[in-house]
C-alpha cells in the first residue's frame, strides 16, 4: 500500500503547491426518500505548514467536510460534485486501497473523542506502534515500539516509556488526546485534520493540547485544518479562517482580518456571541437557528436571521467574492461590510 505522491517543499520557482485543494466540493444526504445538500460548492486550499480554522455553528457541515476529505462520509452521504486533491492526487478517483494508504499516512485526523479511535483493549504504545507498521513497510516491531515511545515523549507525555504500557482508560482525557496526536503524526502526514480535538477537555488542558498539536505540526511541516467552535482557538493557532454557514463558505480570510474586521453579518454575529473579559457589553447570541438542509431558504441561507436582509437576499444567492484590501479575504454577502 503506497500513499499518493505528495508535492515537494516550496521551491524558488514560486509558492508551494497546495497540500490539499477542495474545488467546488458538494455532498448530498439521502434520507427518507429525500435529498438534502450538506456541502454546496466548497473550495479551499491549504499550503504546507499552513493552519486553517473551520468555524461555524453546529450543523454547518464542518465535520462532513473533514470526513469527505478522509474518505469517511457517513452512510447516506455522497460527493456529487467537485474535487478533493491531496498533493496532486485526486482522492475522489483514488482506489479504496490508495485511500486507505493515505489515511493515517499522508493525511491523519484527530477526533473530539479519543475513546472512539483508541482501542480499549490494547496498550497505547502498541497502538501507536501499529499505526507506524501499517504505513511503513519493513519497520520491525521493536523499532516501531521504540518510535512509539519517542512520539509519546514528543507530545509531552511524562515517563513515556512507562505510560506506553497504559491502557487508554488508565489515562486522563488530555493524555489520551496526546496519544491521538502521536498516532496522527506517526507517519509524518502532509495534512492534519483536528475536529474539535480539544473541545471535551478543560480549559488548561485544552491550551496544552493545542500547543502540542501546533508544535507537532511545525515539526512535521504539515498543513493543518482545525475544526472548532472556539474563536479563541482560531486566534491562537490559525493563519486563515473559513466561516461556514449551511454548507457553504460565508467568509474566509487571514485570521487578523476576519476576527477584527469581519464583513459577513454571520461572522459578526459569531464574534458578538463570544464572551469577552475585557468588555462589559453583554453577549449577543445570533437569533434563530440555522436552517435544516432539507428546508434551505431561497437566496441567501442566512437571510432569515440577518439584520441586513432585504429583497435581494431573498431572490439572489450571494457568491463568495474577494472583499476589501486584504489579500485572500472573501465574503458571500450582498451587504458585505455593511452597517454592523
Ligand atoms: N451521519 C449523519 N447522517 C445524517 N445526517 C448527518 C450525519 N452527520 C451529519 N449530518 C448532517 O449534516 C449536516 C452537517 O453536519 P456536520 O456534522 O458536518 O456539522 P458540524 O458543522 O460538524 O456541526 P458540529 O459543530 O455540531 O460538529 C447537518 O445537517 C447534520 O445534521
Ligand atoms: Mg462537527
Amino acid at each position: 500500500m503506497t500513499a499518493p505522491a505528495l508535492p515537494d517543499e516550496p521551491t524558488a520557482a514560486g509558492p508551494a503547491a497546495p497540500v490539499l485543494a477542495l474545488d467546488g466540493l458538494s455532498v448530498v444526504l439521502a434520507a427518507r426518500g429525500r435529498e438534502a445538500t450538506i456541502l454546496d460548492g466548497v473550495s479551499l486550499a491549504l499550503t504546507p505548514g499552513e493552519t486553517v480554522a473551520l468555524v461555524g455553528e453546529s450543523g454547518a457541515g464542518k465535520t462532513v467536510l473533514a470526513l469527505a476529505v478522509m474518505g469517511l462520509l457517513p452512510d447516506g452521504m455522497r460527493v456529487t460534485g467537485g474535487r478533493i486533491v491531496l498533493g496532486g492526487t485526486d482522492l475522489l478517483g483514488a482506489s479504496a486501497s490508495a485511500l486507505r494508504g493515505a489515511r493515517g499516512g499522508a493525511m491523519a485526523m484527530i477526533f473530539q473523542d479519543p475513546q472512539s479511535s483508541l482501542h480499549p483493549a490494547f496498550r497505547v504504545g502498541a497502538q501507536v506502534a501499529e499505526a507506524i507498521r501499517t504505513h511503513q513497510a519493513g519497520v520491525s516491531k521493536a523499532d516501531a515500539s521504540a518510535q512509539a515511545v519517542e512520539l509519546l515523549r514528543r507530545v509531552g507525555i511524562p515517563q513515556a516509556d512507562a505510560r506506553a504500557r497504559d491502557y487508554p482508560h488508565q489515562m486522563s482525557g488530555g493524555m489520551r488526546q496526546r496519544v491521538m496526536i502521536a498516532m496522527a503524526i506517526a507517519n509524518r502526514p502532509r495534512l492534519l485534520i483536528a475536529d474539535e480535538a480539544t473541545t471535551a477537555l478543560d480549559v488548561t488542558v485544552q491550551a496544552q493540547v493545542l500547543e502540542v498539536l501546533k508544535t507537532a505540526q511545525q515539526e512535521t511541516g504539515a498543513a493543518m485544518l482545525v475544526v472548532t467552535h472556539d474563536l479563541g482557538v482560531v486566534a491562537s493557532v490559525a493563519d486563515r479562517v473559513v466561516v461556514m454557514y449551511a454548507g457553504r463558505i460565508a467568509e474566509s480570510g487571514p485570521v487578523d482580518t476576519v476576527l477584527t474586521e469581519p464583513a459577513h453579518p454571520y461572522t459578526r454575529g459569531l464574534l458578538a456571541a463570544v464572551p469577552r473579559l475585557d468588555e462589559a457589553a453583554p453577549v449577543q447570541a445570533i437569533p434563530g437557528q440555522p436552517p435544516s438542509p432539507f428546508a434551505r431558504p431561497s437566496g441567501c441561507a442566512f437571510r432569515t436571521r440577518c439584520p441586513l436582509a432585504d429583497e435581494r437576499c431573498e431572490a439572489e444567492d450571494p457568491v463568495l467574492v474577494a472583499f476589501g484590501a486584504d489579500a485572500g479575504h472573501a465574503v458571500a454577502c450582498h451587504h458585505a461590510g455593511g452597517p454592523a
